[in-house]
């Protein structure tokens, strides 16, 4: 019993290295002493299955949109084979290489302008690109500076209200209302270096309010709005 076994086992081994050195004397077709021609396709692909994916011959052309094989020719972004399309929008155009504008136009000529409108002129960007000012807007494209303002009410009112008026609520300064304020004799409208009401709040002597110096964006905020005009508010 364990004998066989033992021969059985050997013949195995001595079969498996015979085949292996047979093998080596074969083609890629598994052919003994063959040239690979057996398997070989028409294109010359050993094992191959014919035209390589993707291509219509042997000579490795594409399939043209005309149905021509190596014809070159595509499909455009319209579609179109071997159009000239230059843009997908143009697609339904008479002339599909004209652009279309803005509006819709083939072939027209209006753009989009600084303020983001169609066939615009640039003047409906509307705010105010001075920081400090009520209306500042750091998203504007253009600055529309006209338009900007500091609001009388909300923001100079406030100021001397919480600052001021605790002093200034009558005699030669009067900061207690639009209208004492304007007639106190200490803004200079549109400039605001040479008004009074700025310089003593820029340092100057008697420097106010006396408890010591407003903020800084409050002292921009009076400087604007006196160089604005020192309009009321609407
Ligand atoms: C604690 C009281 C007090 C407060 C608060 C105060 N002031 Fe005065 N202010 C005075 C006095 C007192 C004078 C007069 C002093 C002088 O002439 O030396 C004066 C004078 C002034 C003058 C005239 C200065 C000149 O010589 O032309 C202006 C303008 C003025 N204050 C503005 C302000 C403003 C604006 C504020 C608020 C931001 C303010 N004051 C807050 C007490 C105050």
């Amino acid at each position: 019993m364990g004998f066989s076994y033992k021969i059985i086992l050997i013949s195995l081994l001595f079969l498996y290295s015979c085949d292996d050195f047979f093998l080596s004397d074969k083609d890629e077709c598994g052919v003994i002493g063959g040239d690979n021609s057996s398997c070989m396709d028409e294109c010359g692909v050993v094992n191959g299955n014919g035209i390589p994916e993707g291509y219509c011959d042997c000579e490795g052309n594409v399939l043209g949109c005309d149905g021509q094989c190596g014809s070159g020719q595509e499909y455009d972004l319209c579609g179109v084979c071997n159009g000239n399309a230059v843009s997908q929008y143009s697609c339904d155009c008479d002339d599909p290489q004209e652009i279309r504008d803005c509006l819709g136009q083939c072939g027209g000529l209006a753009t989009i302008d600084q303020c983001g409108i169609c066939n615009g002129d640039n003047s409906l960007c509307t705010g105010c690109m001075i920081s400090g000012s009520d209306n500042f807007s750091a998203n504007n494209i253009i600055a529309n500076n006209e338009l900007c303002f500091v609001d009388y009410t909300s923001s100079i009112q406030t100021i001397f209200d919480n600052h001021c008026t605790p002093c200034h609520g009558g005699g030669a300064v009067n900061l207690e209302s639009y209208f004492n304020t304007i007639n106190s004799d200490i803004i200079q409208i549109g400039d605001s270096s040479n008004s009074r009401l700025w310089q003593v709040i820029e340092g100057d002597s008697p420097s106010m309010p006396p408890s010591g110096p407003l903020n800084n964006s409050d002292v921009r905020k009076i400087a604007l709005w006196i160089y604005f005009g020192a309009q009321e508010s609407n």
